[in-house]
């Protein structure tokens, strides 16, 4: 059996530290260059094993040991300002897992509760990222960057105030039908969610925090990722038209693969098209598809799971949001046909 990349989907409240959390782990500065530092598209980046084993440090040795080691993850950024429901609904259609990021000083704010409320209706398991650490007044800085070791150095009264904290945390979940315990506490993962306290700023807490959901991905999710008989699909993220290459479409790649001879089929607003692509792009390894610090490589296939663009004159017209089918046949294209028709 083998196993895809995990699509992991980051969903919280405004400024909760989204986008921060995911430059801390790639090493980028995507945040710092939104307009008023505010998230207004979905992005996606691939981050590989060997960052995954970078950051998780000595805990990256049991998920190794594991049968099915996921090859790889691809993380899915979403907007938490209220206007963005529909992002966010979108990204969280496309997890197989996600992280729900709340500011430890604020604790559940209305877009939590959105986002938790979209994750609940898709079944999409996830961890609970208790972000801004650093905040919690009197915190004491350490050179540690695991929050299990970075605790036992705070004062004991900053201890008793951010278990009170993660307490509020698991309150409020149990109130929404959540059994939840900070990680460390947690006895069987599959029916508690787990809370890890960090701080995208510092970047502790961020080894137990991929590495709970690496674990977790690797126990449970083996058969919604294995790619024996599933149908290529993805979503269509954005339509644009750009300079050089005419319309071209960001998408996420779910299942399958992709190749240039393939036929996309998709829809648009009154009819289904079927269109090869002129080009298939794929950013780097660790950059974000929306602020890419390299340029988009052509290849000839991507395989599942993978941010991508493609290029073809026939994109102009597709909405955003919209499931998109590949196919290697004429049968397969009538297959896919109907079902988008059916829809
Ligand atoms: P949207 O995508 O717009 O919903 O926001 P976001 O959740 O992606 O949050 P973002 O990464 O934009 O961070 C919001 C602000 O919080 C920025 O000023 C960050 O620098 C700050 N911030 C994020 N994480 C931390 C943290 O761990 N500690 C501190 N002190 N500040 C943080
Ligand atoms: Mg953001
Ligand atoms: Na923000």
């Amino acid at each position: 059996m083998q196993i895809r990349q995990p699509i992991v989907a980051v969903l919280g409240h405004v400024d909760s530290g989204k986008t921060s959390l995911l430059d801390r782990i790639r090493g980028t500065g995507v945040q710092g260059r939104e307009a008023g530092g505010i998230t207004q598209h979905i992005g996606a980046s691939f981050l590989p094993s060997e960052t995954i084993k970078e950051t998780c440090g000595i805990l990256y040795k049991k998920l190794e040991q594991a049968e099915h080691k996921v090859p790889g993850i691809l993380v899915i950024d979403t907007p938490g300002h209220e206007v963005f429901t529909n992002l966010r609904s979108r990204g969280g259609s496309a997890a197989d897992i996600a992280i729900l990021v709340v500011d430890v000083n604020r604790g559940f704010q209305p877009q939590t509760n959105e986002s938790l409320k979209i994750l609940q209706s898709r079944k999409v398991p996830f961890v609970v990222a208790l972000n801004k650490c650093d905040q919690i007044s009197g915190w004491r800085k350490s050179d540690t960057k695991f929050i299990s070791q970075a605790i036992k150095e705070q004062d004991a009264s900053i201890q008793t105030d951010l278990d009170q904290k993660i307490y509020d945390v698991v309150g409020t979940l149990s109130i929404l039908g959540y059994q939840s315990e900070a990680f460390y506490r947690v006895k069987d993962f599959k029916s508690e969610i787990a809370i890890v306290p960090i701080s995208a700023r510092s970047g502790v807490g961020i080894p137990e925090l991929l590495s709970v959901l690496v674990g977790l991905t690797q126990q449970y999710l083996q058969k919604r990722l294995n790619q024996e008989e599933k149908e290529p699909r993805g979503i269509v993220l954005e339509v644009n038209d750009e300079v050089g290459l005419g319309q071209t479409a960001n998408i996420i790649l779910i299942d399958g693969s992709i190749k240039k001879e393939n036929s996309i089929v998709v829809a648009k607003r009154d009819s289904v098209i079927v269109t090869k692509p002129k080009a298939i792009l794929l950013p780097k390894p660790l950059d974000e598809m929306r602020d890419p610090r390299d340029k988009f490589k052509p290849v000839p296939q991507v395989d599942a799971a993978a941010g991508l663009k493609i290029a073809s004159p026939d994109l102009e017209g597709v909405l955003p949001g919209s499931t998109l089918y590949v196919a290697t046949n004429d049968a397969e294209i009538e297959k896919f046909t109907k079902l988008i028709e059916a829809e």
